[in-house]
Order: structure tokens, then sequence, then C-alpha cells
């Protein structure tokens, strides 16, 4: 697993290995059934090309009312706990006790894109947001901590894992776009991202 920095970014890339992607894969599944993926809606009018849900006390949604964390999914439910293959990657990688109460799933399927946005909605910005890639490849953008500026581009590949904190926790980052049916992770193609965040 190589090491390296961009703009505050850790990436850890190659990330894990094919066993480990397949392993998590797997445990998507129930989660997916039990709390199936929807499409956001954009406070203003319009859908997220980027379909979502989430594991954990907390899910992150967004409708007419705006962007929150809830308790539930769109069905009223509650969200699936988080499995703890995913919560192993997120003790490897920041080494802290308190676990996320949340796994953020984003699902890109062919054309999806997401915009630069900062991740603003937690409580305590001294957590990172720990990012795991499955899937085709994803160009992520990494702006700054405040809108507009230079910015570079890095390709995500399945596995990989960006640790997104300390000075960076704030950085405009996005998905220009992903490279349809570039891996063969996913029967159905596309990219899946999760996010694991501490909401409270
Ligand atoms: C996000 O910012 O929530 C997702 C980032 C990614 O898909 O790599
Ligand atoms: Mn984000």
């Amino acid at each position: 697993m190589a090491k390296l920095w961009l703009r505050g970014f850790q990436l850890i890339k190659p990330g894990l290995d094919s066993v480990a992607q397949q392993q998590l894969v797997e445990c998507l599944r129930p989660i997916l059934r039990a709390a199936p993926l929807f499409s956001p809606e954009v406070p203003g009018g319009g859908k997220m090309s980027v379909r979502m849900t989430s594991a954990g006390a907390f899910g992150w949604v967004s409708d007419a009312s705006g962007y929150r964390y809830s308790e539930r999914h769109p069905s009223g439910r509650r969200w699936p706990d988080i499995p703890d293959p995913i919560l192993q990657i997120w003790r490897d990688t920041t080494g802290l006790d308190r676990l996320p109460d949340c796994c953020l799933i984003n699902y890109y399927g062919e054309g999806a894109r997401m915009g630069l946005h900062q991740d603003k909605d937690e409580a305590d910005f001294s957590y990172p947001v720990v990012s795991i890639s499955l899937g085709d490849d994803g160009l992520l953008r990494i702006g700054n901590q405040v809108r507009g500026g230079k910015t570079d581009t890095v390709w995500l590949g399945s596995g990989d894992v960006v640790v997104m904190g300390g000075e960076a926790r704030l950085t405009y980052h996005g998905v220009d776009r992903i490279r349809f049916k570039s891996s063969r992770l996913l029967p159905k193609g596309g990219r899946i991202n999760l996010t694991l965040r501490v909401v409270t």
C-alpha cells in the first residue's frame, strides 16, 4: 500500500487488494437490499446524478428542505449497521477509538458526477472523513479550503482509500467523471464510494 499526499489528502493507492474489495461488495449487498439507493434532490430542484444510501446511526439525505443527516432512510426505516470490515478500515487508517456513525454509500452509474463541495454537515471537523472506492475508476478533483483557485485531479481506482483530515478536512472536492466499465468488480459496472464520517 503506497501512501502519497495531494493537497493535504492522504491517498492510499493502490489500497485494498481484490479479496478485500470483493468482501466489501459482499457486505454491501444486504445493506442495499434493506436500504435501497435513492436519487437525492438538489435543494432548488433537480436530482443528483449519484444515487445514495447509508449505513450507521445517521445517513445523509437531501430533499426540498435541504441537505442534512437523518436517522432514517426515505422509506422511514432506520439505516442498517456499518459492517465490521468497513469499520476496520477506519481503525486501520485513522487509529482512532471513536468510530464513524455514518457510512455514506454513493453509486456512480454511467455519466454520474459530483460537483465540488465541502463535507461540512458534521459537528466536529477534528475527525477525518475516510473514503473507499470500489469498481470503476473515478476522477477526484481536489481544490482549496475556499471556493475557487487552482485544483488538482487524481484517478481513484478500485480499493483506493483517501483520508481527508487535518488541515484538509474542509477542502473542496468532487468527482468529475468515471470511466464506466473500467473495472469488473461490480457486475453492472459503475463506481461505489464509501465515506466514513463522525456526525455527532
Ligand atoms: C464524496 O465527496 O462524498 C464522494 C467522493 C468520491 O466519490 O470519491
Ligand atoms: Mn464529500
